[in-house]
């Protein structure tokens, strides 16, 4: 039933969502992959174990390093993103250092998009320097800035597509086809998107990673990353980024969760989008709002950008009131049925404030440098009934107004 690696027909994302990488029959046919809930592995001879050991023989050694739960999720990630392999990870954060990790070395340089998610920025602005490693900010809106850009250290370019908080978008395929040129491997952050929206790889980027705590686990209820590349760029994460730096695998329960959420995650994402659309309308429509950042909308800088990147348009938004900072408190004290939280892509509907919260690690002058206000809020969207919620956000807007 399974149809990835193999030379069976490629099903539709949908199919794969749901079948992709596990097939029951191989597991006494039970319908859901079981939960290895193991640390290790016996080996049926001593041979074996140094054949394992020595990458000469196929089969489980450790969990740090493998898992069978995690497998399936690796194998369904991988044929979901379009990739050759992926590797689970216990959250965001630990895909991403082991991305870095595994392809720099000190004196290498990393070039970033001007804006991040704030700990992928602290952690390039304020940690990656003890390792004698540096960043560079290129605002890759305007791909032109990378040409000429590299260094002949600058050992990774790093974006996200749209951007956490403030919804940029950058033109994925031409920065890679910079990158390539320039020979240094392309890292695009798909957490906003997942695949089901946009697939970087399929555009020329080198490596994908994933906050899977959002909308591929999508209930909120775990925390899970995910690197997918070549078999290559991923080995060298599990055995390098992960197995001996960071130690951030996926717990086979964690897996067993994402795997779960991924069943529905076309459904989920429609509907996010849906609601995010409507919802984007409403807000910039309101007198007390002065900017709405949703790539759907079409006063979007990169809208047209936006229709032939992504499937649909995302279901997170970004807003300013006319009120500045203060309107911002008044209107996140006022929601009623939204829930004042961070994080993103849960069903529950949630909202935020970037500067005092996920973006926290920017000092002021950074988010000014950076593209971002005080006054910025941070809507996601969930998938509650689109009128409920148009009723609570537009009755905290009348409040924050008055
Ligand atoms: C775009 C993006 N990337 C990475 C991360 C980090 O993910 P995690 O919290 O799972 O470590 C986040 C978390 O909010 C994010 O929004």
């Amino acid at each position: 039933m399974s149809d990835d690696n193999n030379n069976a027909p490629k099903r539709g994302f949908a199919t794969r969502a749901i079948h992709a990488g596990y097939d029951p029959l191989d597991y006494h046919g039970a319908l859901n992959p079981p939960v290895f809930l193991t640390s290790t592995f016996a080996f049926d001879r001593i041979e074996t174990g140094i054949e394992r050991f020595k990458g000469e023989a196929q089969g489980y050694i450790y969990s740090r390093v493998g898992n069978p739960t995690a497998t399936v999720l690796e194998t369904r990630l991988a044929s979901l993103e379009g990739g050759e392999a992926a590797l689970a990870t216990s959250s965001g954060m630990g895909a991403i250092t082991a991305v870095v990790w595994s392809l720099l070395k000190a004196g290498d340089e990393i070039i970033a998009d001007r804006t991040l998610y704030g700990c992928t920025f602290a952690l390039f602005t304020h940690q990656i320097q003890r390792f004698g490693m540096s960043v560079r900010f290129v605002d890759l809106t305007d791909p032109a800035n990378l040409e000429g850009a590299f260094a002949p250290n600058t050992k990774m370019v790093f974006t996200e597509s749209p951007s956490n908080p403030n919804m940029r978008l950058v033109d994925i395929a031409a920065v890679a086809k910079i990158c390539r040129a320039a020979g240094v491997p392309l890292v695009v952050d798909n957490t906003y998107c997942t695949p089901y929206l946009q697939r970087p790889l399929e555009l020329g980027a080198d490596i994908v990673v994933h906050s899977m705590t959002k909308y591929l686990g999508g209930h909120g209820d775990l925390l899970a990353g995910a690197v997918v590349a070549s078999r290559e760029h991923v080995d060298l994460c599990r055995t390098v980024g992960i197995k001996e730096m960071n130690g951030a695998c996926i717990s086979a329960f964690d897996a067993y969760l994402v795997l779960r959420g991924l069943k529905t995650l076309p459904l989920r994402m429609d509907r996010h989008c849906a609601n995010a659309t409507a919802l984007a309308r409403d807000i910039a429509a309101h007198p007390a709002v002065d900017q709405v950042y949703f790539p759907g909308l079409e006063s979007h800088p990169q809208h047209a950008l936006a229709k032939r990147q992504m499937k649909d348009f995302g279901g997170m938004i970004a807003f300013e009131l006319k009120g500045g900072l203060q309107a911002g408190i008044r209107f996140m004290d006022a929601v009623e049925l939204v829930t004042r939280a961070v994080s993103l892509g849960d069903a529950e509907t949630l909202v935020q404030h970037p500067a005092t919260m996920t973006h926290a690690s920017y000092a002021p002058e950074e988010r000014a440098r950076h593209g971002f206000t005080d006054g910025l809020i941070r809507l996601s969207v969930g998938l509650e009934d689109y009128a409920d919620l148009r009723t609570d956000l537009i009755g905290a807007l009348d409040r924050a107004a008055a």
